[in-house]
């Protein structure tokens, strides 16, 4: 059976590294990002095929989030990716090497960290909420949340970023819950910690290529079972204490 699976945060990073090992395993793609005609990679692939669709969404903006959902109409998704995520709410180019001085007790400003709280925890819930009849119409019935290991409480210390750390453990708690709503509708909600990967924001110090955290994180997608629901899961599988 083909998937069809959308990814948000799709045109870099891990969102286009997991949309082109989809691609590759022949399933049905569409990938949201903000400006799609600025999107040069995922335009290029258009071209190469017909499994793939690109279409606008900023996840922060929920009359983004509407008029996709408007667009989408009734087609059947089986898997959401809520991917889509910052490291800063007043530095767009941070990357897990800067000091992030603005995520520090002494220093943390609320604008910037509410910005990051309305990206990283709330949006995903809200692009759940606005997908859900098209997931319901789908076979697979899978939502995934892209999270952390910086939002597992257990690991938290002082070189955790304030308002990174927060949100990912908020959107931690988000998907336990939604994975216990939509449990009796045979829904598999999990979170995924991607591992420390070269992108902008994991640095080109990282241990994984985008490809080779794709390659897992798909692996474990396509393997989840409804009994795997409300799980924190590593790259490799294992479980991840909260
Ligand atoms: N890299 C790592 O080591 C690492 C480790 C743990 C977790 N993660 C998580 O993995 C996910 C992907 O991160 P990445 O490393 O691929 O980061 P990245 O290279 O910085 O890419 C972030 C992606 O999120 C998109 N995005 C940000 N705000 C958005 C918004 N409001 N609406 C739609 N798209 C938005 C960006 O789009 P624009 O191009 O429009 O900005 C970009 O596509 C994030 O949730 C991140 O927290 C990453």
């Amino acid at each position: 059976m083909t998937q069809t699976i959308l990814i948000t945060g799709a045109n870099r990073g891990i969102g286009l590294a997991l949309t082109k090992q989809f691609l590759s395993n022949g399933e049905t793609v569409i990938a949201t990002c903000r400006v799609p005609d600025r999107a040069e990679t995922l335009q290029t692939l258009t071209k190469e095929t017909a499994n793939l669709t690109i279409l606008s969404l900023d996840v922060a903006d929920e009359n983004s989030i509407a008029a996709l959902s408007s667009t989408l109409n009734d087609q059947p998704l089986d898997v959401l990716i809520n991917n889509a995520g910052i490291l800063s709410g007043t530095n767009p180019h941070a990357s897990v090497l800067d000091k992030a001085p603005d995520q520090t007790l002494g220093s943390i400003n609320s604008e910037g960290w509410v910005k990051v709280l309305r990206t990283n925890s709330i949006a995903p819930v809200m692009v759940t909420q606005a997908l859900l009849p098209n997931l319901r119409r789908g076979q697979t019935r899978k939502i995934v949340m892209i999270s952390s290991r910086w939002g597992a409480i257990t690991h938290m210390d002082s070189t955790i970023p304030l308002a990174y750390g927060t949100s990912k453990a908020a959107l931690n708690a988000a998907t336990k819950i939604i994975s216990s709503t939509l449990q009796n509708e045979q829904f598999v909600v999990v979170t995924l910690n991607p591992g420390a990967v070269r992108t902008d924001m994991g640095s080109q110090e990282a241990d994984l290529a985008p490809e080779e955290s794709a390659r897992r994180l798909v692996k474990i997608i396509n393997a989840l079972t409804p009994e795997q629901t409300g799980q924190f899961l590593r790259h490799t599988g294992e479980n991840i204490a909260w």
